[in-house]
């Protein structure tokens, strides 16, 4: 652990990734959809980077192309100087959907199989740091379980640990907690952070919520509504779960709202289904 932070300390002056004015493309039945348009954005060790922008800005296909799945129309992707040309197991992508898990695998399969896939790992060993990560997202006592008797968060945090036992350069996360219940959202944005603080990885991490990027960022990069094109980078370390009530917080959002769509939030609206049941 003491190494490994020493060398995120003495990397701090290169950028571990950059993406440098990366546009994104799409061709389909001759037409061409334009994703992004020449996006440029540096990514430090330790960072907590989020791409934050509306629903269609390209925020999915940019870290499909970090985690080397799209390849750039023009600009270039490098990882710690290197270019970016294909998937890798320094780049691993945690997705939204709770089904990622192959359900006839126990936990700590689901865990193991990676890491004797690509790292090439004894099953002693994948063993071993499987049921590691899983103790580090507080899931040792199920390793035997199966997906399915667990819920979509207990899943989520398994995705989570199966892609800390690769170590990777980067944590590519997209909208990884979009669909679970308000409560659960909270405690793994909590959770994330806290894991975050005890294994000091590098995120990359997606998200449509200006809550959640306030939250989850330590930088954040604001992306226009479709093709996105970098509207603004924001520093957001001073944020946090407990600040997310908080007066400086609601001035934050309501700021980056307002950079995004060029207009201050919406006043909150008397919730319609209440008055509709009233009638
Ligand atoms: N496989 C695809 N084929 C054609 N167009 C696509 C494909 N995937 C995404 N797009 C288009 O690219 C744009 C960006 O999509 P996406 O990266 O998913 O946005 P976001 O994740 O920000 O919602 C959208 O206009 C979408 O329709
Ligand atoms: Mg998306």
């Amino acid at each position: 652990m003491a190494t490994h932070s020493l060398r995120v300390v003495s990397d701090r002056a290169a950028p571990l990734l950059q993406v440098d004015s990366v546009s994104l493309e799409f061709r389909t039945s001759g037409r061409i959809v334009r994703a992004t348009h020449r996006v440029s954005f540096d990514v430090h060790a330790g960072d907590r980077f989020v791409l934050l922008g509306p629903s269609g800005c390209g925020k999915s296909t940019l870290l499909k192309a970090v985690a080397g799945f799209v390849a750039p129309a023009e600009g270039e992707i490098r990882l710690e100087g290197r270019r970016v040309q294909q998937p890798g197991p320094d780049r691993i992508v945690v997705f939204q959907e709770f089904d990622q898990l192959p359900p006839w695998k126990t936990v700590v399969q689901n865990v193991m199989f990676p890491l004797r896939q690509a790292r090439g790992l004894s099953r002693a060993e994948a063993r071993e740091r499987a049921l590691d990560s899983l103790e580090k997202v507080g899931l040792a006592d199920f390793a035997d379980a199966y997906p399915h008797t667990l819920s979509g968060g207990m899943k989520q945090r398994v995705a989570i640990a199966r892609a800390l036992a690769m170590r990777p350069k980067v944590l590519l996360m997209d909208e990884p907690f979009a669909a679970l219940d308000a409560l659960t959202r909270r405690r793994m944005q909590e959770e994330l952070l806290a894991l975050w603080d005890n294994a000091g990885f590098t995120l990359l991490f997606v998200t449509h919520s200006i809550e959640e990027a306030l939250v989850v960022g330590s930088r954040i990069l604001l992306l226009s509504p479709h093709p996105g094109r970098v509207r603004a980078e924001l520093n957001s370390h001073q944020f946090s779960l407990a600040s997310q009530g908080g007066t400086e917080f609601q001035a934050a959002a309501q700021r980056i709202h307002t950079m995004l769509f060029g207009e201050p939030a919406a006043e909150p609206q008397p919730p319609r289904a209440r008055r509709a049941v009233g009638r």
